[in-house]
């Protein structure tokens, strides 16, 4: 049986006081998940939050790391940087990331290998943009996506991946893909996945929807079969709506 996940994106929110207390909170509400529960957070609040959440069940993630292993690249964060905090996941690929800092497949399949050498679990993102999908080109932007930069990893180095289904156009805009819309994606990857690495670990590969997914939303949207929970932005940064969303996986 393949993984069930809700992870938190918090994005550019919440200083630190504001992210610890965030953190406190969601450790007392999260006692025993169904799911595999992460919160993914700024690269400043992760060492602090890393130890807030020793004895809880819930995994801590980066939301970004370096596409270089260390040296001369002032302001960078490094997958080893990020490991050494306690954090076991980093969102790689998320479509914030490739429109505004222009990472291409080439950054992204660096940053994928640099994050699993260091033992970092990578969420990698994927997902078309408006005009792509009213193109009707949607599947052939993902699977661009998954080659230029996971598809070149063996079979064990690909079992630590998640991918996270991410139309662009429903980020943050409200415009929820439908339950329908997301199970044709998510199904679609899976047979690439099928394809490149065979049933197996097609079976295996937590495939999570994100975009607008919310309390409300959640439970219609992780009905079907090949949606394996979510990647929340918005509605992660409130604890009780976070709640929701993990209880509805
Ligand atoms: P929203 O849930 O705010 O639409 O953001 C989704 C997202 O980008 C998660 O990575």
């Amino acid at each position: 049986m393949r993984k069930k996940m809700v992870a938190g994106n918090w994005k550019m929110n919440k200083n630190l006081q504001e992210g610890v207390a965030l953190a406190t909170e969601l450790k007392q509400l999260v006692i025993n998940p169904k799911c595999e529960v992460v919160i993914a957070t700024p690269f400043i609040h992760l060492a602090t939050i890393a130890q807030l959440l020793k004895d809880s069940p819930i995994a801590l993630a980066a939301e970004n790391c370096a596409d270089k292993p260390a040296g001369a690249f002032t302001g960078e964060v490094s997958a080893e940087m990020v490991k050494s905090t306690g954090a076991q996941y980093c969102i790689l690929g998320h479509s914030e990331r490739r429109a505004y800092y222009h990472e291409d497949y080439d950054i992204l399949r660096e940053k994928v290998l640099l994050a699993l050498q260091n033992q970092l679990k990578p969420i990698f993102c994927i997902g078309e943009v408006k005009e792509e999908r009213e193109a009707g080109k949607q599947n052939q932007v993902v699977k661009a996506q998954l080659e230029g930069s996971v598809f070149n990893l063996t079979p064990e180095q690909f079992q630590n991946i998640t991918l996270a289904y991410e139309p662009v156009w429903a980020i943050g805009t409200g415009l929820t893909a439908t339950p329908q819309q997301a199970q044709e994606m998510h199904a679609y990857i899976r047979s690439l996945i099928q394809q490149k690495y065979g049933e197996q670990i097609a079976q295996d590969t937590t495939i999570l929807y994100g975009g607008s997914c919310n309390a409300k939303n959640a439970a219609e949207l992780f009905q079907n079969p090949d949606v394996d929970g979510g990647l929340i932005g918005g509605a992660s940064l409130k604890a009780p709506d976070f709640l929701t969303i993990i209880n509805a996986r």
